[in-house]
């Protein structure tokens, strides 16, 4: 550990993990980084926005309290051209000391979020504001909607000690223990978890997947397993991961397309939890995450949907897709291939609008997409 001055007399102590590379190698590493990303053909929100000019005029800085460099924001991005964004925040402050590249890449993901605009307060609606997706249950397999926290006054991931980890963990498990009905259920830390138990539940798609090259190369997976683990419901339908890319994931589940129950159940949860945590959230930026994709409402309202006209041809679900600011998704969900016709599809932007607002959106992209199904059919 050592100390850092964090404004006149403050002194705070913060592990002295980015003193293991001397600022000139940072620099160094970062260069060449930042050339070879240019001359690649990577589609990333990091390329596309990192221009020579922010670059030089970045390269340089560090969050005040945790020291955390612009490797440390982009490193996951460099190593991987097939990024989508590219780029994640290792402690709060890194969305300020960086915002030259953070503010274009959210403005960009979030299709128009400035740097002068101010996502609203929370508003959540009513789950019963959303009629089932798919009542006769043609297309949809499930439904799922989640949302993220972090808890206030600890960093992210690549900031975080392995005792940060297990206090994390202990916090949050004393808070789920409380949780009551429904949404009552137990703990597995993943350390304790057989691996034939860990498998089943990442088949059952309840569970995050191991070994997640983007986080891993971002310094996200650091200490695995400590402090990693799930929460799960009698019913399977409400369930809290701890500690994998967020401090906390919300998610809620349904088989079939009632988005209104899950999107019920998930706003419960969640508030439940926020009695006693407290989370890290921005004036302008709302609840932060690790990953700017989800900063705001951290919301995604997805489902598993069956599109056997319309998913033959790919441009063509795209299409609608991107008209309705749905994002598409392989099965097994990101990074991944649609099995037997299933995707996974999901509102895409999650900042500058309201809770309410963003889950409608989804409802009314699903909607259409259904429709747009029906009539690829009819035209066969
Ligand atoms: N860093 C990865 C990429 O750029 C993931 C981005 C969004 N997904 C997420 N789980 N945060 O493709």
């Amino acid at each position: 550990m050592m100390s850092v001055r964090l404004a006149r007399g403050i002194f705070k102590k913060i592990p002295i993990r980015n003193y293991s590379r001397a600022p000139c190698e940072i620099i160094e590493i970062l260069e060449s980084g930042f050339e070879t990303l240019a001359q690649s053909k990577s589609q990333s929100l990091l390329k596309k926005h990192l221009t020579q000019e922010i670059f030089d005029k970045i390269k340089t800085r560090v969050t005040p309290s945790y020291c955390s460099t612009l490797l440390d924001c982009i490193q996951s991005g460099l190593c991987n051209h097939d990024s989508g964004v590219g780029i994640y925040a290792p402690d709060p402050e890194a969305y300020s000391t960086f915002a030259e590249l953070f503010d274009p890449i959210i403005d960009d993901y979030h299709m128009g979020f400035k740097g002068a605009d101010k996502h609203p307060a929370t508003c959540f609606g009513y789950g019963s504001d959303f009629p089932n997706l798919d009542p006769e249950q043609r297309f949809i397999v499930s439904t799922r909607i989640r949302c993220a926290r972090s808890i206030k006054d600890f960093p992210f991931n690549p900031c975080l000690t392995k005792k940060d980890y297990r206090h994390l963990e202990c916090m949050i498990n004393k808070v789920l223990k409380t949780l009551c009905n429904e949404h009552s259920g137990k703990f597995m830390a993943l350390s304790c978890m057989e691996k034939e138990e860990q498998q089943q539940l990442i088949d059952d798609h309840l569970l995050f997947k191991e070994g997640d090259r983007f986080l891993q190369d971002a310094n996200a997976s650091r200490f695995w397993p400590t402090g990693r683990g799930i929460f799960i419901n009698q019913n399977r339908t409400f369930i809290v991961w701890v500690n994998e890319e967020d401090h906390i994931r919300v998610i809620s589940m349904e088989k079939g397309g009632d988005l209104g129950r899950a999107y019920e159940r998930m706003i419960i949860g969640v508030e439940s939890l926020a009695h006693s945590l407290k989370f890290s959230h921005d004036k302008r930026l709302g609840y932060l995450t690790f990953c700017p994709s989800n900063l705001g409402t951290t919301i995604r309202a997805s489902v598993h949907i069956k599109l056997p006209n319309l998913g033959a041809d790919k441009a063509k679900l795209e299409e609608v897709a991107k008209k309705h600011n749905l994002q598409v998704r392989g099965t097994s969900g990101e990074h991944s291939e649609a099995k037997d016709g299933v995707y996974d599809i999901s509102n895409k932007r999650r900042l500058g609008l309201t809770e309410y607002q963003v889950v409608m959106e989804m409802h009314k992209g699903i909607t259409a997409l259904i429709d747009a199904e029906c009539q690829a059919g009819s035209q066969k």
